[in-house]
């Protein structure tokens, strides 16, 4: 049985006393006992992400990095490595997200090199693919999904046990206030599943969490994690004020218990 995953993605937003503030404050809303079955995990920036970590530690909430350098380690001024996450402990971390694929032209392999990067350290990665508002309206929706995951996934290997987290966030979504319907979602979702079956087999697929990312808030997510391959959300916008992220984990706490 999947969790649901419910996961901030703070991008370029937030300071120091802002991050530690919201974590702190998180921690004490957060009652583990209800959350049986529900992740939260919230992404703040790299320099927030250790006062992120101590300022929820003792809570249920988990931490992610939004991006990771395709390198191990060396001459590369400003990148930040997969091992230097796990020196901090990291269980999750972002790769692909479509504003790295767009504002700093990531590539299918370079995706994936930082994929390997990633399960080197034992960091879960949550892999972001989606397609752009044009490709959608050409009908290249599943032709583009399927492109993206085989450039990132098809030279890894991924068997029982290897914890992976996709997020499917269509790009026209992102930021616009406009989600797709729950069975838009549910149709790509399912889509994607059935690639991870045909890749690495029916067991590896139900294994695997799928997170719906775009525009999701508090009054939509209640109708999109009911969906069957709707494992909760990547979600942007509506993660930076702790009343909204506290609601959508109410949400989640719901449908689990349904
Ligand atoms: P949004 O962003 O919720 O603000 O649309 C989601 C994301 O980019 O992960």
């Amino acid at each position: 049985m999947r969790d649901i995953i419910i996961a901030g993605n703070w991008k370029m937003n937030k300071d120091w006393a802002g991050s530690r503030e919201f974590c702190s404050l998180l921690a004490e809303q957060l009652a583990p006992a209800a959350l049986q079955g529900v992740r939260v995990i919230v992404a703040p920036p790299f320099p927030f992400l250790d006062i992120a970590r101590q300022a929820l530690e003792h809570s249920p909430a988990r931490i992610s990095a939004q991006d990771i350098s395709s390198h191990t380690d060396g001459a590369y001024t400003g990148e930040v490595s997969a091992a230097m996450l796990a020196s901090l402990n990291m269980p999750y971390c972002i790769v692909g997200h479509s504003e790295r694929r767009q504002y700093h032209h990531e590539d299918g392999s370079l995706i994936n090199q930082k994929l390997q990067r990633l399960l080197e350290q034992q960091i879960i990665p949550i892999l972001c693919i989606g397609e752009t508002l044009q490709e959608r309206e050409a009908g290249q929706t599943q032709e583009i999904l399927q492109n993206q995951l085989s450039e990132a996934l098809d030279a890894l290997q991924i068997s029982q046990g290897t914890d992976i987290v996709i997020a499917y966030e269509p790009v026209w979504a992102i930021g616009t206030g406009r989600t797709a319907t729950a069975q838009m979602a549910q149709d790509a979702h399912a889509f994607v599943r059935s690639w991870l079956s045909k890749r690495f087999g029916a067991e590896v697929a139900s294994q695997i969490h799928i997170l719906y990312g775009g525009s999701m808030k508090p009054e939509n997510i209640a109708e999109l994690i009911a969906q069957e391959d709707i494992d909760g959300g990547l979600i942007g916008g509506a993660s930076l004020k702790l009343n909204d992220f506290m609601a959508m984990i109410h949400s989640a706490i719901a449908q689990k218990s349904k």
